[in-house]
């Protein structure tokens, strides 16, 4: 929704909970995955997913309402929507959608966050970080082979892909320049989910591993190229400061390094993703927050980088800053 012009936006706005709920309910009962071999009434379906039938029928009415699913008769099935975004493939966005339900516990926090200057203690668990970086996955599919064809790589280039996660755009990078030397450097947990992800996608030869804090660990090197995608919002600016200058150190004379982030415009109040974005890393996060273009060339230009340019962000107010060492 827009900005609040009237009582009726406001109480919209208010309620907008209820609706994420409805949906995460739904995905952790696994009801678009147990629709998806076909339509059934509300009792069917409950014996399916192991829930109240009448309790059921209330929240597929209202998935229904939603136009998650169709309701014909007393019979349900997964809308289009649901049947395009909500079940395992390709175009699935439900790690991402968990991973956001695995934050509500920490937006409920968020006065005490903001009264505090820091967020409570306590943080992942269960699933928390197979579908966190499985969203990671998700989110950046479409947008990463894009990125490796408008960075291309020099022949036998050594990358480190820093916070690489999933490893999307180091699998894309490798697809596109296959003598390059790619390396992902994640944290122990993470890499955990990454094996898997690149054992799925038969990409585990082109990709090496390297785990560790990168704040405090070698980082490896030298490199000729850092990508450092979706990291500086986690961090607060002498954390961001810090790891460039430690990026700077890895790279070779000439060396290149790319951030990419979901990008304030100057004055911070757009666009909505980036800024809503901004107040999720204050509650999920010890001092991150998202960054202006201009401030992350600050900030590079603090740890020594040079020929700093910026990209003009996708409507999704992602974009990317550029620098040589
Ligand atoms: C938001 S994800 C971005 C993943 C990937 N770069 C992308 O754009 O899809 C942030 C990644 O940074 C990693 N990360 C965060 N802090 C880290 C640290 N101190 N040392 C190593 N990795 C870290 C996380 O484990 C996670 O994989």
């Amino acid at each position: 929704m827009g900005p609040v012009r009237n009582v009726d936006d406001l109480m919209t706005l208010g309620h907008g909970y209820q609706r994420s709920m409805i949906l995460f309910a739904a995905l952790k009962l696994g009801v678009f995955r147990r629709l998806a071999d076909g339509g059934c009434d509300a009792a069917t379906l409950a014996r399916r997913v192991g829930t109240d039938a009448e309790k059921l029928s209330i929240l597929l009415d209202a998935l229904a309402a939603l136009g998650l699913v169709e309701k014909r008769g007393r019979r349900y099935r997964n809308a289009k929507p649901a049947h395009d975004f909500l079940l395992p493939g390709p175009r699935s966005k439900e790690s991402i959608l968990l991973h956001h339900l695995d934050g509500w516990g920490e937006w409920g926090r968020l006065p005490s966050t903001i009264r505090a200057g820091r967020k409570p203690r306590g943080g992942a668990q269960g699933t928390w970080q197979e579908n966190f970086i499985r969203g990671m996955e998700e989110n950046s599919l479409e947008r990463a082979g894009a990125v490796a064809r408008e960075i291309p790589l020099r022949p036998g280039e050594r990358v480190l892909d820093l916070g690489g996660g999933p490893g999307t755009y180091a699998v894309a990078w490798a697809a596109v320049s296959p003598d390059s030397v790619i390396t992902v450097f994640d944290t122990p947990e993470t890499l955990r989910v990454t094996r898997k992800i690149l054992r799925e996608k038969g990409a585990s030869v082109r990709v090496r591993l390297l785990e560790g804090d990168f704040l405090v660990d070698p980082i490896g090197g030298p490199f000729d190229f850092v990508w450092i995608s979706q990291i500086l919002h986690a961090y607060s600016e002498g954390d961001c400061i810090k790891l460039l200058r430690r990026v700077r150190a890895a790279l070779a004379p000439g060396g290149r390094v790319a951030v990419q982030e979901f990008l304030l415009a100057e004055g911070k109040t757009s666009p909505p993703g980036p800024v809503f974005f901004s107040v999720h890393m204050v509650a999920v996060t010890g001092g991150g927050r998202a960054y202006t273009a201009r401030e992350i060339a600050a900030m590079l230009k603090a740890a020594g980088f040079r020929k700093i340019s910026a990209d003009r962000p996708d409507s999704r107010g992602v974009g990317i800053v550029c620098a040589v060492r």
